[in-house]
């Protein structure tokens, strides 16, 4: 790491007092930093056999049946008081159902959470979400339920992601949500530890990873920056390559796209590959390629005012490719993975890209430029090109913020899945399932393509009537991947923040893709 990206590093963390992040590259900005804080410190979560009957208790339950809670501390009259308070409520134990009881026992607060019948990994995640959620309270927490020592594993993981927090700038009455214990009880609690460890913990590091980076304003998050975090985010994980291409390298390989769209803004356009390889994984790698404008003004072709602040997440799918990888290395599963960031920030200037201009790829296919705000699949053209050249992938998966029409047609439910392989879509169908983050299969009709012959290059950045928004614009980055390479894209731009929280996503960033792309690469390999 050179001296510059060690300054970064240490301003966008926690370190204070250095060179603020936007004088280290030598550019434009007020040269003050946003924050030099932490977010605050989120619960610590361990397993053990039993606990002690203080703070609160969650019950996770499939039914109306309790568990047995006799290694909570809950004696048989205070179990006679929950059933009473259960058949009372009519709690059925439906799933991420809460019941919130207070004044039985010793335990300040009892809440059970319904799992529904049969509860697979996710439901059991979910509830336990749900639970962190709900929990404000500053006191130790003990949750339990009917688990296995990998099932109550299961639930810290669903803790994990239900207790994110971005609190960093908020200075005046800072009220950090309690940070006290969390003790997960049920099964085996050396094995819990151990899956936890292993499997879990390194997932939700990967989805926190993400989140931060979408969260950061784009003051704070800019190609080089974005690098700098990355950077620091894989120090010391084993099996990892990091390559960072910058103007100057990428303007040599004739990446005309990735640096053009960059090219309105003083911050300069960077691809960052992050390569793993698991012990024994000697396939080809399996490829993630995303999105990653650190801002998306649209350029020359100007974004409306209202909501463009949204823009600052237009990097979500770059920063669940590296989500994804920091999950896979930090448990280290037998699998070769690749991911690459197109980071650029799309901004209007009097040097920046003009509608109808055309522009070249690595590969030399030229595009007619038509709107500048149409940069996601421009800056995914150069990456998917160079990931083929350099890394020889055996499929490819594209994952960018790329169309407002995907949310028009799927809202905040799913994100369009389209691919050209069935076996790869059939994957990512079931990965979507398995993880939570499901997709919904999108047509890629060959006559839709017949919308962005150009007159005067190979191909025009978008449709000048109307037309399918999302399918053009993945039929636009299928046009730089080879026929034979098996190639999907995901549009999440539906999803990669929820407006209202959901068990596993607090408001905010959702670090959408990292668990479906993790669950990807676990199942395909
Ligand atoms: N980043 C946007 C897409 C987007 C919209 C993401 C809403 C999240 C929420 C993308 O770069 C964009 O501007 N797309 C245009 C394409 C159009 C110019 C063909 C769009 O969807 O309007
Ligand atoms: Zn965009
Ligand atoms: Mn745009």
């Amino acid at each position: 790491m050179h001296t510059k990206s060690l300054l970064l590093a240490a301003c966008l963390s926690i370190a204070p007092l250095m060179a603020p992040a936007a004088l280290a590259q030598g550019i434009a900005g007020s040269g003050v930093v946003p924050g030099t804080v932490a977010n605050s410190a989120e619960r610590p979560i361990g397993f053990a056999a039993s606990a002690p009957a203080n703070g609160v208790l969650v019950v996770l339950m499939s039914d109306a049946a309790l568990p047995d809670l006799t290694a909570v501390g809950v004696g048989t009259g205070e179990r006679a008081a929950i059933e009473a308070a259960i058949a009372g409520a009519k709690f059925e134990g439906k799933a991420n159902a809460t019941l919130s009881l207070r004044g039985i026992g010793a335990h300040s607060r009892i809440l059970l959470v319904g799992t529904g019948a049969a509860p697979t990994m996710l439901a059991r995640a979910e509830a336990a979400g749900k639970a962190a959620q709900e929990i404000k309270d500053a006191a130790p927490v003990t949750l339990t339920g009917a688990f296995t020592g990998a099932e109550a594993a299961e639930a810290g993981y669903g803790f994990a992601l239900g207790q994110y927090r971005f609190d960093r700038y908020k200075t005046v009455d800072r009220k950090p949500p309690a940070a006290d214990a969390v003790t997960i009880v049920g099964g085996d609690s050396a094995a819990a530890q151990s899956s936890f460890a292993a499997r879990w913990r390194p997932l939700a590091d990967g989805v926190r990873l993400s989140r931060d980076l979408a969260n950061e304003p784009a003051n704070v998050v800019y190609p080089e920056s974005f690098v700098a975090e990355v950077r620091q985010a894989f120090a010391g994980v084993g099996g990892v390559t990091i390559e960072v291409l910058d103007e100057a390298a990428m303007r040599k390989l004739g990446m005309g796209t990735l640096v053009g769209v960059g090219q309105g803004s003083p911050r300069g356009s960077r691809l960052l590959a992050v390569r793993y390889r698991g012990a024994g994984a000697n396939a080809a790698p399996l490829a993630f390629v995303g999105k990653g404008i650190t801002f998306d003004s649209g350029g020359i072709s100007l974004k409306p005012g209202a909501g463009m602040w949204d823009m600052k997440g237009d990097m979500s799918g770059a920063a669940s490719t590296v989500g994804a990888v920091l999950s896979l290395a930090k448990s280290k599963a037998p699998v070769h993975v690749v991911a690459v960031a197109a980071l650029a920030e799309n901004m209007p200037d009097g040097n920046a890209q003009r509608p109808g201009d055309v522009v070249r790829t690595m590969s030399g296919k030229t595009i007619e430029m038509l709107n500048s705000d149409a940069e996601g699949r421009l800056v995914l053209a150069d990456a998917n090109e160079y990931v083929a050249d350099k890394y020889k992938p055996r499929a490819i998966v594209n994952i960018a913020t790329l169309t407002g029409a995907i949310v028009g047609a799927l809202d905040s439910q799913y994100a369009g899945l389209f691919a050209r392989d069935e076996t790869l879509a059939a994957q990512l169908l079931a990965a979507g399932t398995v993880s939570g983050e499901e997709l919904w299969r999108m047509p890629l009709h060959k006559n839709y393509a017949k919308k962005i012959e150009s007159d005067i290059a190979d191909v025009r950045n978008i449709a000048p009537s109307a037309g399918p928004g999302a399918s053009i614009g993945a039929h636009f980055i299928g046009y730089f991947v080879a026929e034979t390479t098996p190639w999907a894209h995901l549009d999440i731009a539906g999803m990669n923040q929820a407006d209202s929280a959901l068990p596993l996503v607090p408001k905010g960033m959702s670090g959408f893709g990292v668990r479906l792309l993790d669950q990807l690469a676990r199942g395909a390999n």
